[in-house]
């Protein structure tokens, strides 16, 4: 994307729907961890100056609105650590959060603390998050920059440290695709975002799998730090450009709950997952009504590689670690592919024990042989 020069810029649709998803997920996120710790926080890096050129509400504000509503009810307490590394921002984003404080009651307000500071992403974000005492209590992470690569590796794997940390990290491939090749010093930039050289073998990928290469590329980078579930979105905006939005946990709880978050995205917004693991669809996009197609050839594809069958429980945690699906679709999509034929399920009844096995049409089964009688 073009870098803005103004302190405010103009909203474009996939950003509005960064915004749905992010606003979906701190939902239950906050109440969930808040009804086992009195205390939680969020930050950001790359905090922006917390409004669109048209008023739009920009990310700490939509976090700090969330948790405004979430601490109605709940006696707890929320920190919020903001770093913006432009100071115009920076500034602006406190007069926000001020504007933002006159909603809210009194007796919540005391019980949000939000700062902000004006410095680099890296080292400022982890120096004020170690002051604060945030690392180590339930910490979600939103890293928005342009896209980069500017998130060092070593700070991904800082954060992760922390068992109950989650981060939320933007990455744009195409300025690596484009430049690094020629350029030693983006080169050096990607391999300090990676955390080693491995993505360079982009440059020998073809045109049209490079993009795809580096977004796994760096969904193990991820995983690598420490993160060790893993969940990407590909935007594309009106112009075309790729944009992945990945998110890292070491919950199963917080991957079910991103997923929710995801597939309750406002489709209007333009924003588009696809699954890596539906081999048919690479260069499809998935819309998000829960067009369930491609779920089925992934578990098509995950039965027919186990002759001796999995439960629908075993294909359930397959499709929430692995697919960008929800697992409460899978027993729906059983049935209908046993009733289809494409699997036979015993008993035939479906429930999280049933077996599902490939189907073998009956003049393929082979009748049990009586050789082994004869010798
Ligand atoms: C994509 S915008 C953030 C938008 C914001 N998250 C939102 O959704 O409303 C990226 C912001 O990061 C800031 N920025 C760029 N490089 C930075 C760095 N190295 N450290 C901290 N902030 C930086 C920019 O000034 C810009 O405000």
């Amino acid at each position: 994307m073009v870098v803005p020069k103004k302190v405010w810029w103009d909203r474009d649709p996939h950003t509005a729907a960064k915004h749905d998803l992010l606003r979906k997920y701190l939902q239950p996120w906050a109440p969930i961890l808040l009804s086992r710790y009195d205390s939680i926080a969020y930050a950001e890096g790359f905090s922006g100056p917390g409004v669109y050129s048209e008023g739009e509400p920009g990310s700490p504000i939509i976090a700090f609105n969330v948790f405004a509503g979430v601490l109605e009810h709940r006696p707890k307490h929320i920190r919020m650590v903001l770093v913006e590394g432009d100071k115009r921002r920076e500034s602006e984003l406190r007069t926000q959060i001020g504007k933002a404080r006159g909603e809210p009651s009194d007796d919540v307000n005391r019980r949000i603390s939000v700062s902000t500071h004006h410095g680099e992403c890296h080292p400022t974000l982890l120096e004020q998050l170690r002051a604060q005492g945030c690392l180590g209590s339930p910490l979600f992470v939103l890293l928005d920059s342009y896209g980069g690569p500017d998130i060092p590796f070593s700070l991904l794997q800082e954060l992760a440290r922390h068992r109950s940390t989650e981060v939320m990290v933007t990455f744009a491939p195409s300025f690596l695709t484009r430049f690094a090749e020629r350029d030693e010093k983006h080169r050096n930039a990607g391999d300090t975002a990676f955390g080693g050289t491995q993505w360079q073998e982009v440059f020998h990928r073809h045109p049209s799998q490079k993009f795809a290469f580096l977004r796994d590329q760096y969904s193990d980078t991820l995983r690598r730090a420490g993160f060790s579930h893993t969940l990407t979105f590909e935007m594309v905006d009106e112009k075309g450009h790729v944009l992945y939005l990945i998110f890292g946990t070491r919950h199963e709880l917080g991957l079910e709950k991103m997923k929710e978050a995801m597939w309750s995205v406002d489709r209007d917004h333009g924003i588009r997952y696809r699954d890596p693991k539906d081999t048919q669809q690479q260069q499809l996009t998935l819309e998000l009504e829960p067009n369930t197609a491609p779920l089925r050839r992934i578990l098509l594809e995950h039965v027919s590689r186990s002759p001796e069958g999995m439960t629908v429980a075993e294909l359930k945690t397959y499709t929430l670690l692995e697919t960008v699906y929800k697992p409460g679709q899978v027993t729906n999509l059983i049935r209908q592919m046993r009733d289809a034929s494409a699997v036979t399920t015993t008993p035939r009844r479906v429930t999280a024990e049933t077996l599902v096995l490939p189907y073998v049409p009956p003049h393929e089964q082979t009748e049990p042989s009586d050789q082994t009688t004869l010798f």
